[in-house]
């Protein structure tokens, strides 16, 4: 493919909770993280924060944060706006229109989408709800060919919230050092886990990338704070000149204020993993007793991936208008990760219980609508 890149609006985002108004929405099952904080829980003192244009790789102290936790150097994170920036900054360095990328499906919409806009021959690994979305490993080495220059993959997963074990992970890592390509491991929900998370990848080999962010665990998105990680020193060089013609250098306000969350999160992890739980329980509570929807029960971040039973008569669009305009409920449909929309995302982490329970019960009665 030749010319310009191949923007076009995703259905995630034209369709989101944002962009419908969230004045309208009763229970908002649609979001992947946390329910949203105030600028006042950051205990943050910004007002002699200096507005000048700051370090180009991001605020120091918020680096080695998180270098320390990767076992890299504060030169190996490159802090960007948000995870979604970090991962543009990835696409378009390692990937042009000759090149071959191996991608993992469903995904969290912009690991597609990127790829599409960039031209690049791709090859994608669908994860099925029969394999319990798990990747094999094998299906991946076969993909990869002499022009692959990225394997990408996301764990905990959106939108199943399953999770890659680390021999897996261990497994992909030395085929991309074998085969000498990069290997891209969106961990943007890491802390999210129900056992200790796994290490961020990118202190394991320099073919590896981690890509993370403040946004989902500690209810911070509009803050527009992440971070792209590789010991990679020339990948990291041309990251960087990226991130300078796009924006020069982050915004200082985000960056002080990423570096304070950073700083918060032993403090309010705890309480964000007995939410997930709770929540989690429910969900479960409900998923045994509602016989229509089956799943692959998720174990990391704060979403599900549930589906239609093929056996029950279905009518996607009815049950989506139904649920959102008749119960004011917001899920996440599956054409959002280009899956049939017999499967729909469903947020756990976002609502307070009252609003799940109401969502819950409204997935149901719209089922009964279009039954
Ligand atoms: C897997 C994954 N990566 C990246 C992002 C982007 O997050 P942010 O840009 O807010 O850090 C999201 C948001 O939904 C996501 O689910």
């Amino acid at each position: 493919m030749t010319g310009p890149m191949r923007w076009r609006r995703m259905p995630m985002e034209e369709e989101s909770p944002e962009e419908f108004g969230y004045e309208k929405i009763k229970a908002n099952l649609a979001e992947s993280s946390m329910r949203d904080r105030t600028f006042k829980e950051l205990d943050a003192k910004l007002d002699e924060l200096v507005l000048l244009y700051g370090d180009h790789r991001g605020h120091r102290g918020a680096r080695e944060i998180l270098a320390t936790e990767a076992r890299v150097a504060a030169d190996d994170v490159l802090l960007c706006a948000g995870a979604a920036m970090a991962l543009f900054v990835v696409h378009t360095t390692l990937l042009g229109p000759d090149s071959h990328l191996v991608v993992v499906r469903p995904n969290y919409a912009t690991n597609l989408e990127t790829p599409f806009a960039i031209g690049c021959d791709t090859t994608f690994i669908d994860l099925t709800f029969d394999a319990g979305y798990r990747i094999d490993v094998d299906v991946i080495a076969r993909a990869i060919t002499p022009q692959t220059r990225l394997v990408s993959i996301t764990t905990p997963h959106n939108p199943t919230g399953v999770e890659t074990d680390e021999h897996t992970l261990r497994a992909l890592v030395a085929i991309c050092e074998e085969r000498g390509c990069h290997l891209l491991v969106d961990q943007t929900y890491q802390d999210m886990t129900d056992q200790a998370p796994l290490p961020m990848v990118a202190g394991w080999s320099d073919r590896c990338i981690t890509v993370g962010s403040v946004s989902k665990t500690y209810g911070v998105p509009g803050l527009r704070s992440g971070w792209l990680i590789s010991t990679d020193s020339s990948l990291m060089t041309r990251c960087l000149a990226a991130k300078e013609q796009i924006v020069l250098t982050g915004s200082m306000v985000d960056e002080a204020l990423c570096f304070a969350v950073l700083q918060k999160r032993a403090q309010w992890l705890p309480g964000v993993k007995e939410h997930i739980l709770g929540q989690r329980a429910m969900v479960q509570a409900f998923m045994r007793d509602e016989k229509r929807l089956e799943w692959v029960r998720p174990t990391g971040g704060v979403t599900a991936f549930p589906r239609v039973r093929e056996s029950v008569p279905f009518d996607g669009a009815r049950f989506y208008h139904t649920l959102q305009h008749d119960y004011g409920t917001m899920v996440g449909p599956g054409h959002w990760f280009g899956q049939p929309d017999r499967c729909f995302r469903l947020g756990y982490g976002y609502p307070t219980a009252s609003e799940l329970s109401w969502g819950l019960v409204a997935i149901s009665k719209s089922l009964d609508s279009v039954g």
